[in-house]
């Protein structure tokens, strides 16, 4: 069987997998595109024939990766927490490419507001609003333009699912929530034809974490050696932002078509290890 994808490449037996641009003739959005995992995705998803508008509150590195990529994508300056922000942002997507297919709310930041019994409760604020607030309000004007269905991808990570002793409790507790944004999303939007998932990565070598080691005692080289010693599947290089990239590609591809509400680890098998004093079988054997 032959058939058309929405995207309008030829596709055979009902696969999309053999499209070369696996995003052609869509219109993306990516919030966090100036820098780490945005900006990885930016290119990924222009490589694939994507159109695209990189917001962030970088405003020159985001010109700058717009200029790289060329005349398919525009940058817009856009603090995610700010309901007129994220508006106007759309609102530009539309002028601009006349619809949105994709969205991808991935900004966020680090928060640091210290053991909880002294927490430094308006750093907890700022993290919520980027980080929770930020994707609700892209979900609100999001639903609002895709009329007739798309896709949106939201950054989770590890710790939406557990509570990694290197993150605080406010990021902790900011990632659990837009796990929770994402399903709840994708059973109301799921009525609309758009489905809502998340890429969930372990840690990545990104500007984000390289602030977060800032001021305190870790060099990068220590860091390092801490997440190797963490990980579970063995690669050379570990974690990339170009594999979370992937998996982001994935869901904003057609080969996704019938997936939504799904949360997708790029962990190499961090999140599923239970750590033991020791591994049973060691004590009988
Ligand atoms: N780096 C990691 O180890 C790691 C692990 C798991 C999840 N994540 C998630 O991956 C995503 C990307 O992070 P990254 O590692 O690429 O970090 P990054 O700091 O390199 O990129 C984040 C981008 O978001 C932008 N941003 C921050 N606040 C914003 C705001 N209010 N409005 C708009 N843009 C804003 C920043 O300017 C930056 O360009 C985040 O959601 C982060 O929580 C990162």
């Amino acid at each position: 069987m032959t058939t058309r994808s929405s995207g309008g490449d030829v596709i055979t037996d009902g696969f999309t997998s053999n499209c070369y641009k696996r995003l052609k003739d869509k219109v993306c959005i990516i919030t966090g595109a100036a820098s780490g995992l945005g900006e990885a995705t930016a290119h990924l998803f222009a490589s694939h024939g994507a159109s695209l508008v990189l917001a962030d509150v970088q405003d020159e590195l985001g010109r700058e990766v717009a200029a790289k990529i060329g005349a398919q994508a525009i940058y817009v300056h856009c603090d995610v927490s700010i309901e007129a922000d994220v508006a106007a942002m759309l609102d530009t997507c539309i002028r601009h490419f006349g619809r949105l297919d994709v969205l991808y709310n991935n900004a966020a930041i680090l928060s640091n507001v210290g053991p909880l019994a002294d927490m430094d409760i308006s750093k907890f604020d700022v993290a919520h609003a980027v980080n929770v607030r930020g994707v609700a309000l892209g979900l609100k004007y999001g639903a609002r333009v895709m009329v007739s269905g798309g896709s949106i991808i939201n950054t989770t990570s590890v710790a939406a699912t557990l509570a990694p002793e290197s993150a605080d409790a406010a990021y902790t507790s900011s990632k659990h929530a837009v796990l929770g944004l994402t399903k709840a999303a994708a059973v109301e939007l799921g009525q609309r034809g758009i489905r809502v998932n998340s890429v969930a990565p372990a840690t990545m070598f990104t500007p984000m974490v390289m602030k977060g080691v800032q001021g305190t005692p870790l060099s990068l080289d220590m860091l390092k050696a801490m997440v190797e010693a963490t990980t579970v599947l063995k690669v050379q290089d570990g974690l990339r932002v170009e594999d979370v990239a992937d998996a982001a590609l994935f869901f904003a591809s057609d080969e996704s078509r019938y997936v939504s509400g799904h949360n997708l680890v790029v962990d190499g098998g961090f999140t599923v290890r239970a750590r033991t004093l020791q591994h049973p079988l060691q004590v009988v054997t």
